[in-house]
């Protein structure tokens, strides 16, 4: 495939000497046109050097068609830089930004841009986020955790700002660097900061490059300490270490943003207000700009629901989006600049965002909840000898709704006990599918809104918070949490393997009488009931209720390797069971047994598991 391109000439020369230096593709037409006037020694010689150059050319493209395909080693380099002169980029820019000044007002977009978008730690460490994504020809990826504001509820899926943000930046991006941008919007509505917190990977994916943070509403209003959490899984389950976003201007959480970057843990965020920054007498002015025309309506039609008060309209996911963008135009200019100096050789572009773990120091917050020790350590890190805290790799399994990795979900882990079969999540379960064993099912509230929504043809949402559900006559739920670490210790002893088990309910408005991790359920972990299990206090709580506990690990707890695992009814796991795993016999791992306690009915609450997380010894 690749030789007879090569060998037909100039054409297919030329577009593989593109992936390698300028002086390489130079050269090549030039010595074709000489070739006619040479002798036949000299002929020869040079064809046969012609077909030295072709081979190596066709190692290069081998090389580069590797790359594509197993994503190892250095990717080939992204020219793109080189054909963008001055002159061009600039205009690209600039196209942007008098679309931005048209939008809001010649005399008040710029007030407005200062007023909604503060920003912390270096914008050039933005850029350089930029210029590395170029140079390694790959998508520079922006994804949005959040809640029902970032789903965009009273609007279509696309109206909300990441998609906006998208929109506006996409096309100067590819122009510039050449690279795509992707935005992934990955809210879920009525969630808070955790445990979502915990499976960042699981929802925003690896890559990110910068991330978005919007749960406001739903922690303390004069608090930063879950957003200081958040921050610390998200830069170390994220490996980009990523730039934040934070919907929010509450002052003890920019203070935090504020702190967070100067001491280095950040390089670079962004607090974005919505409409309270804006001045009133834009809506006085004849005629209202643009972008504040039709500020009441709501994108989706008035019979769609999500229409709450503090969902922002079509007009203000605009704005959202357009702020953000002006400021990763900025960043854009910058990374502009920062290559065209790095290809004169001035300064090379250096990261600071890939060292592997961030050593923090003890949580800034003021008011950090009382938890356990375990539970402190699993949020904020394990406090070494020199006071340093390490922020430990977390496992995570859920089934809720969106995510980029679709195996690390709840059925993964089930051994027995658990209704698999593929009843659409749309259907309600009956009282006979929880007697058969736990059923992944959706709460009341969830499955009526979606069937509202659907009514309106689904405005393109794609979140739902699907979740196990099990009462007593569900009868026991074994799991399987497989070690995902790479150390090996003594089988008879969990607590070597793993270090915190967290299991989690899917948040909803839900009465004291529904089933309580903590009060409702049977845990035993590695063939060990269990008696400590403690609610998590501060993260992960909901409309004041507490949907996440710390199983601890019993002392005589044992690991078990897959080969050996059994159901509850001592039947041992066929081929096809043992293969969604994706372990082999021999690998270890931990048996979970939960079981709804007899108090709990399926019409005071089933218990529910939505979020199974463990830390383990690496
Ligand atoms: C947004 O989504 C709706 C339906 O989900 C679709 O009808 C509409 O064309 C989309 N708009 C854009 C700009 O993609």
């Amino acid at each position: 495939m690749i030789r007879p391109n090569a060998a037909r000439g100039n054409h297919g020369i030329t577009s593989v000497a593109e992936s390698r230096s300028p002086s390489a593709r130079s050269n090549l037409p030039r010595r074709a046109v000489r070739r006619t006037k040479m002798t036949t020694a000299r002929f020869s010689f040079l064809a046969a050097a012609l077909v030295v150059v072709i081979v190596c050319l066709g190692f290069v493209s081998i090389y580069s068609m590797l790359y594509v395909t197993s994503g190892m080693d250095k990717p080939p380099p992204n020219r793109h830089f080189a054909q963008v002169p001055p002159t061009k980029a600039k205009e690209w820019i600039e196209q942007v930004r008098n679309q931005f000044l048209h939008r809001y007002g010649h005399d008040y977009a710029e007030t407005l841009l200062q007023k909604g978008v503060q920003s912390f730690g270096s914008l050039d460490a933005t850029a350089v986020r930029m210029v590395e994504a170029a140079q390694e020809n790959r998508p520079f990826v922006i994804a949005f955790s959040g809640y029902s504001i970032t789903v965009g509820r009273g609007n279509f899926f696309n109206q909300s700002f990441p998609f906006v943000l998208e929109q506006v930046l996409e096309e100067p991006m590819r122009n510039i660097l050449g690279i795509p941008l992707v935005v992934r919007n990955a809210a879920i509505g009525g969630i808070p900061s955790f445990p979502y917190g915990f499976c960042l990977e699981h929802f925003l994916g690896a890559d990110p490059d910068v991330i978005g943070w919007d749960y406001s509403m739903n922690e303390g209003p004069r608090d930063s300490s879950v957003l200081e959490a958040f921050i610390r899984q998200a830069t170390q389950q994220l490996r980009k270490r990523p730039m934040l976003i934070m919907l929010d201007r509450n002052v003890q959480r920019t203070s935090l943003l504020e702190k967070y970057t100067s001491s280095g843990y950040l390089q670079d965020a962004i607090a974005v207000s919505k409409k309270e920054v804006i001045d009133d007498k834009v809506f006085q002015q004849n005629p209202i700009s643009e972008g504040f025309q039709d500020w009441d309506e709501f994108g989706a039609p008035r019979q769609c629901p999500g229409r709450g008060s503090w969902h922002p309209k079509r007009q203000e996911h605009n704005m959202i989006g357009w702020l953000m963008a002006m400021h990763f135009l900025k960043a854009l200019e910058r990374a502009y600049e920062l290559q065209q100096s790095n290809m004169q050789g001035d300064s090379p572009v250096q990261s600071k965002n890939s060292d592997n773990s961030v050593a923090y120091g003890k949580p800034l917050s003021p008011k950090v909840a009382e938890n356990d020790r375990r539970v402190m350590e699993v949020l904020y890190g394990h406090k070494k000898d020199n006071g340093e805290y390490t922020v430990g790799d977390l496992s995570c399994r859920t089934s809720f709704l969106p995510a980029t990795d679709n195996s690390k979900v709840l059925p993964s882990l089930t051994v027995s006990g658990f209704v698999e079969g593929d009843l659409d999540i749309m259907i309600d379960r009956t009282d006979d599918h929880y007697k058969e064993g736990w059923v992944l099912d959706v709460s009341k509230v969830e499955r009526d809104t979606k069937r509202k929504v659907e009514q309106c043809g689904g405005l393109g949402y794609i979140d739902m918070k699907i979740a196990l559900y099990g009462i007593p006559d569900s009868g026991k739920l074994r799991l399987w949490l497989p070690y995902e670490g790479s150390a090996t210790y003594d089988e008879n002893n969990a607590k070597k393997w793993f270090e915190n088990i967290i299991i989690c309910e899917a948040n909803e408005k839900r009465s004291d009488k529904a089933c309580k991790l903590n009060r409702d359920l049977t845990v035993a972990v590695g063939g060990e009931e269990v008696s400590d299990i403690q609610q998590i206090k501060g993260a992960a709580e909901y409309l004041k209720r507490q949907t996440c506990v710390s199983v601890a690990i019993p002392g005589n707890a044992k690991v078990t390797p897959l080969g050996s695992v059994r159901s509850t009814d001592g039947r041992p796991l066929s081929l096809s069971d043992k293969e969604k795993f994706g372990r082999n016999d021999n690998d270890m791992g931990l048996i979970v047994d939960l079981t709804a306690k007899s108090t709990v009915t399926r019409q005071d609450g089933a218990c529910c598991i939505s979020h199974v997380v463990w830390e383990q010894y690496s």
